[in-house]
């Protein structure tokens, strides 16, 4: 009883944790101790479970048959991969490991789906329980199987689209599949007479299958989203499950993981305007060839030199970060040229567009670790009106985000994606390697437009040259 009262108070101050952090990791400023709040809240979380596990005989029904000895040696490798993977992975490898890890709380989900159904723990609980066990078994090994295929191509180990005539018939198909044999798996269980352990287990492989057909058409830009969505879908299959073990930080972890990726879906939607629904029901994947054809003008390349001082006797200069900076890591020297330009009072501005990089908030991750001031940094929605204002827009290593063609080229792949206004700057440079595209695979044509000057080169080194060229001067 009394172990009872503080499992249930653990469960509440764990929630309350994770709640709390959530609300700090809204701003830059207060977001890393969020992370560690809400951290706290499942080593809380996790201790409770244990002590459920200890106060289960004093249960009328014991819901958690505990082997400690397992539970500890998964936790042991859990926590000490976890840990050593999250130490070393680079920034530009972060979407692949949060698709990684996002798989693995589906499959979690669904192993516990897995195990109330072949136990017959769900079923001797009654309908809801068992329906929200199929439900969140369903969910978890889609977000599973489909988040592990997201790895695959992010990490580079999958590469290409695999489409097949018919795709859409075929996931529709093995969706109602997936239902009817979970209804099957419900009625069974309902007239008491036990499931049979072979439709439990083709349920599974079914849900497994959906998930990696509904990824692998999957390519160029919808990705980012798809990635969020299978995060939504883990936490919904968490809520589930914590439903069916009567596990409030399970519910509450799930609902808020849920909500919270429902919402980043639809935002990043928004922003690549590609609607949800499209991007569930059917075009996953429609972009990437995109028309270059009509492209007027010719590029005009100037040197770094020219650039930086250019920037020097501004008045007002906005920097649009993309992919590059993060690739070529020349935050640090890009924030030493901007304290130098500060210094000689120009107005510098970071315009940061929403999916800027290749995941969310990876362009203002990148700016904090250089220590830029949060107060330069921008988002689109309030910079966007300030570019018919800026004497030089500088763009390092960004393509799509500043692509003119968005607004108003109707066959191209990116249109209607609010853009950066670059064009609208007295004076564009963009930085860059080459004449390589950008993610979504079309042509740009800001670098062809009369005010744009090409500035060739890694991002870091061009970054170097500039900071020499303004130290020359004085
Ligand atoms: P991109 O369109 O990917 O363009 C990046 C550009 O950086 C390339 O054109 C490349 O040209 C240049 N670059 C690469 N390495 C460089 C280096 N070392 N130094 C200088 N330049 C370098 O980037 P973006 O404008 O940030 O747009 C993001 C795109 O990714 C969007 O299409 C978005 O939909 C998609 N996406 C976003 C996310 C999220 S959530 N942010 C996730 C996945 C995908 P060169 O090769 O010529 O150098």
């Amino acid at each position: 009883m009394f172990s009872g009262l503080i499992i249930e108070a653990a469960y509440f101050l764990a929630a309350l944790l994770f709640i709390y952090g959530l609300k700090r990791m809204a701003s830059p400023v207060t977001a890393r101790s969020g992370i560690v709040v809400a951290g706290w809240g499942m080593v809380l979380a996790v201790a409770a479970a244990f002590l459920y596990g200890l106060d289960v005989n004093e249960r009328a029904e014991p819901r958690l048959v505990v082997n400690f000895v397992l539970v500890i040696v998964a936790l042991a490798l859990g926590i000490g991969w976890a840990w050593r993977s999250g130490k070393k992975v680079a920034m530009t490898d972060m979407p692949q490991m949060v698709a990684l890890y996002n798989g693995m709380g589906g499959g979690a989900a669904a192993a516990i789906a897995a195990t109330e159904l072949f136990s017959g723990n769900a079923q001797a609980h009654g309908l809801v329980v068992t329906v929200l066990a199929v439900l969140g078994g369903l969910i978890g090994s889609v977000a599973l199987s489909g988040s592990l295929v997201a790895w695959a191509k992010l990490d580079g180990r999958m590469n290409g689209t695999i489409r097949l005539p018919a795709q859409q018939i075929i996931n529709a198909g093995l969706f109602f599949a997936a239902l009817a044999i979970g209804a099957a798996i419900v009625a069974a269980g309902l007239a008491g007479g036990g499931v049979p352990m072979l439709l439990i287990a083709l349920f599974f492989v079914v849900a497994l299958v959906l998930g990696v057909m509904l990824t692998t058409p999957i390519g160029g830009a919808d990705m980012p989203v798809v990635i969020s969505l299978y995060n939504a879908f883990t936490g919904l299959a968490v809520a589930f499950e914590g439903f069916v073990l009567q596990n409030p930080a399970m519910i509450i972890a799930g609902t808020v993981v849920g909500s919270a990726g429902t919402l980043l879906t639809l935002m990043m939607a928004k922003a690549m305007n590609r609607p949800v629904s499209n991007v569930i029901f059917s075009q996953f994947g429609e972009t990437g060839d995109g028309d270059d054809s009509e492209i007027e003008g010719s590029m005009k390349s100037a040197e770094a030199s020219d650039a930086a001082i250019a920037m020097y006797y501004a008045s007002k200069v906005i920097i649009v970060p993309g992919y590059g900076l993060a690739v070529a890591q020349a935050q640090h020297k890009l924030y030493e040229f901007v304290k130098l330009l500060q210094k000689q009072g120009v107005d510098v501005r970071f315009a940061i567009h929403p999916v800027a990089g290749r995941m969310p908030g990876h362009m203002n991750v990148l700016l904090a670790e250089a220590g830029v001031p949060y107060d330069i940094i921008y988002d689109l929605e309030d910079i966007n009106e300030e570019f018919t204002l800026a004497d030089v827009a500088i763009v390092l290593g960004a393509n799509d985000v500043v692509n003119p063609a968005a607004r108003t080229k109707k066959s191209s792949p990116i249109y209607g994606m609010p853009i950066l206004n670059v064009d609208y700057a007295q004076q564009a440079y963009v930085v860059k390697r080459g004449q390589g595209k950008g993610y979504s695979g079309v042509e740009n044509e800001l670098f062809y437009a009369e005010n744009t000057s090409m500035v060739y080169g890694d991002a870091q080194k061009v970054m170097a040259q500039m900071i020499e060229a303004v130290k020359s001067l004085g």
